[in-house]
């Protein structure tokens, strides 16, 4: 916890740098990983709600509209909880993400005016075969975030987020899903694809939204 106002002023300082550096990266090239991104308080206290919830508190992963069990199964398979901001930890997740938004906004135009993120749970085994978050003029999705709770990934324990051109056909790179790290792309622009893993596996996926409201009728996030 900050205990003085130096503290606090060093503490919007380091978000401040962050911020612009993921604004730089996603105007340079669409997209931005950042290891040890997450405030530390804030992954302590995320990390400690995903170890409180059990397996029955996640529902398996649907796949767009699809409402085919066995197709689903074939594309992913991780198990999924919505962050609706009911406890401390996903409060402060969303005024984190809340002011992220706020700064690409001012900085980059986006106007984005929502966000929506779940925590995902990856058993071993699990994966999530290639895919768009967002096809346009379908969904109202821009921008994707994935951040990692996973302390001590060793690059045996596989199920790292392969990122691709937009094509899909080069790889552009590979992200380990270390503890803290934080991904940003464009969701309509990189299809990505989550290699199977050996080892239990946590990440909050996360989409910033435009308005999709018609005729003033409110475009409800999720
Ligand atoms: C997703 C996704 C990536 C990850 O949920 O759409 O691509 O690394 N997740 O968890
Ligand atoms: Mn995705």
């Amino acid at each position: 916890m900050p205990s003085s106002s130096v503290d606090i002023a060093h503490e919007q300082d380091v978000e401040h740098r962050l911020f612009s550096r993921i604004a730089c990266d996603l105007t340079d090239k669409g997209y931005s990983v950042i290891p040890n991104a997450l405030p530390g308080l804030l992954s302590e206290q995320l990390f400690g709600q995903i170890q409180s919830l059990h397996s029955h508190d996640f529902s398996e992963a649907g796949v767009g509209r699809s409402h085919d069990q066995t197709l689903n199964r074939f594309v992913r398979r991780d198990a999924i909880r919505w962050i609706e901001g009911d406890t401390l930890p996903e409060k402060h997740w969303l005024d984190w993400s809340g002011r992220l938004q706020t700064y690409l906004n001012r900085h980059l135009f986006l106007g984005l005016f929502s966000y929506e993120s779940h925590f995902s749970h990856y058993r071993p085994g699990d994966f999530y075969r290639k895919h768009l978050d967002a096809f346009r003029g379908q969904t109202n999705r821009r921008l994707s975030t994935v951040a990692y709770l996973n302390p001590g990934w060793m690059p045996d324990d596989d199920g790292e987020l392969v990122l691709f051109s937009e094509k899909g056909e080069g790889e552009i790179l590979r992200i380990t899903p270390a503890y803290g790290t934080l991904a940003i792309f464009l969701s309509e622009t990189f299809p990505h694809e989550v290699l199977p893993t050996n080892r239990h596996r946590y990440s909050i996926a996360g989409w910033f939204r435009v308005n999709g409201s018609i005729n003033d009728q409110l475009d409800p996030p999720a």
